[in-house]
């Protein structure tokens, strides 16, 4: 058989790199905490529907990007591409309308059959926070101001906040229509994917990756000339509020984002330094008080973020696997006083390894000083009768005897 290896774009997670994870995740979870966010968690597979009926037709990510398959009765079904799609699902079939606002963090995997490079990967992790049932502006500032917080918890000091409106319904409408004018100036010039774009979605040409789009792109009308007399005031409020708190930011109005259900406030925490290669977006997101109504529920506003796992893993510094509280070395046939000294450190909440294997106490001490741990219990036969076991400093190299019946 040939070796088995885990799938392109796929990574295993261990030691140093699974610590960094669960350090990101846990670091995160106690900064939304002081928002009032709580857990959730939805299935990591869905209803192709979930998200082929909401992230867009135009998008990469519905029309290229998922993970789909018929399953064993025949239903079409999908690989979590992100969570947003998911937890709205969620807040129509479980009725969480009932309990508005709801604020939820969550974490996990997600797929997306992307070219795999640094910072990309086809199964990939994020951080994401929704929190629905409560209008903006200043509900955005706040939630930015929870991203925010969660990056400075992380030590991450070289990212920048970029902004931008995408404005309401009526704003986009005018837009649509001045794009559509401008592009059909160039209709021939368009990249084969922006020609069907200026079909379905014109926004999405202004994302384009394609060199010469981009071109064409940088004199199209922008949304901001085309905002609602509602979209301004909520756009003014919002910056004046940002503004108050002192949130370093910068308008970059040619953030559209890649998914389809957003409307006002969108953002892009962009990092740089570290191991970033060109995948340099951190954390984004956006408001999107359509997409409930749309899915057939009450409409609801809400406005959420998503931060991606192994994007801040290669910002922050990389931890490492704790180290234990203390070793217990058995020497002789004294494992039976080990497991029972251990049950007793344990239960006072220390974290213990013992030392199983053979060879000589230089030896199992040296496998502690590799664990990094700074106490050792040694347990030989003279110590097992007596009930009591020596413990060893490892630093100072001093022992006493401590009973532990
Ligand atoms: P997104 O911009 O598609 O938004 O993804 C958010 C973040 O996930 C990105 O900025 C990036 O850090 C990370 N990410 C995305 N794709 C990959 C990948 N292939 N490999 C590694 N990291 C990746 C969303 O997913 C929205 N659901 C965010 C949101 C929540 N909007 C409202 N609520």
């Amino acid at each position: 058989m040939s070796k088995l290896q885990p799938i392109r774009g796929m990574k295993d997670l261990f030691l140093g790199d699974a610590a960094t994870h669960q350090h990101i995740i846990k670091s995160c979870y106690d900064v939304a905490a002081n928002y009032n966010f709580h857990h959730a968690s939805t299935p990591i597979l869905e209803k192709t529907d979930v998200f082929s009926r909401t992230l867009g037709d135009t998008s990469d990510v519905v029309n290229k990007e998922m993970y789909s398959f018929e399953d064993k009765s025949g239903d079409n079904v999908t690989l979590r591409p992100e969570f947003t799609a998911s937890i709205a699902r969620a807040f129509i079939s479980e009725g969480l309308q009932q309990n508005v606002p709801i604020k939820c963090i969550s974490n996990g995997a997600l797929f997306r059959y992307e070219r795999p490079q640094k910072g990309r990967q086809r199964q990939f992790h994020q951080i994401n926070c929704e929190w629905l049932g409560t209008a903006g502006p200043h509900a955005d500032v706040e939630m930015i101001q929870m991203a925010w917080d969660m990056l400075q918890a992380l030590g991450i000091e070289n990212v920048e906040l970029q902004l931008n409106t995408l404005g309401d319904a009526e704003t986009r409408t005018n837009h649509k229509a001045a794009l559509v004018a401008y592009f059909e100036q160039y209709k021939e010039d368009l990249s084969e994917d922006s020609q069907t774009r200026l079909q379905q979605n014109p926004l999405r040409i202004l994302d384009s990756k394609n060199e010469n789009d981009q071109k064409i792109a940088a004199d199209a009308p922008r949304i901001k000339d085309y905002l609602s007399e509602d979209a301004q005031i909520f756009w003014q409020q919002f910056q004046k509020a940002i503004h108050d708190l002192n949130i370093p930011h910068t308008h970059n109005d040619s953030i559209v984002r890649g998914l389809d259900y957003y409307s006002h406030t969108v953002f892009e925490f962009v990092g740089s330094g570290g191991d970033l290669g060109v995948q340099s977006t951190l954390l984004a997101g956006g408001r999107y008080d359509g997409l409930i109504k749309q899915m057939g529920g009450t409409p609801t506003p809400a406005i959420g973020f998503a931060a991606g796992i192994e994007r801040l893993a290669l910002v922050i510094e990389a931890q490492t696997i704790t180290a234990p509280d203390a070793v217990i070395i058995p020497l002789g046939d004294t494992m039976d006083n080990c497991l029972k000294l251990a049950q007793k450190l344990r239960s006072q909440e220390q974290s213990i390894e013992i030392i199983y294997g053979g060879g000589n106490l230089g030896k199992k001490l040296k496998k502690a000083d590799k664990l990094n741990t700074k106490i050792a219990y040694i347990i030989g036969e003279d110590e097992a009768t007596k009930n009591i076991a020596l413990k060893r400093d490892l630093n100072s190299g001093t022992q006493e005897e401590v009973n532990f019946t």
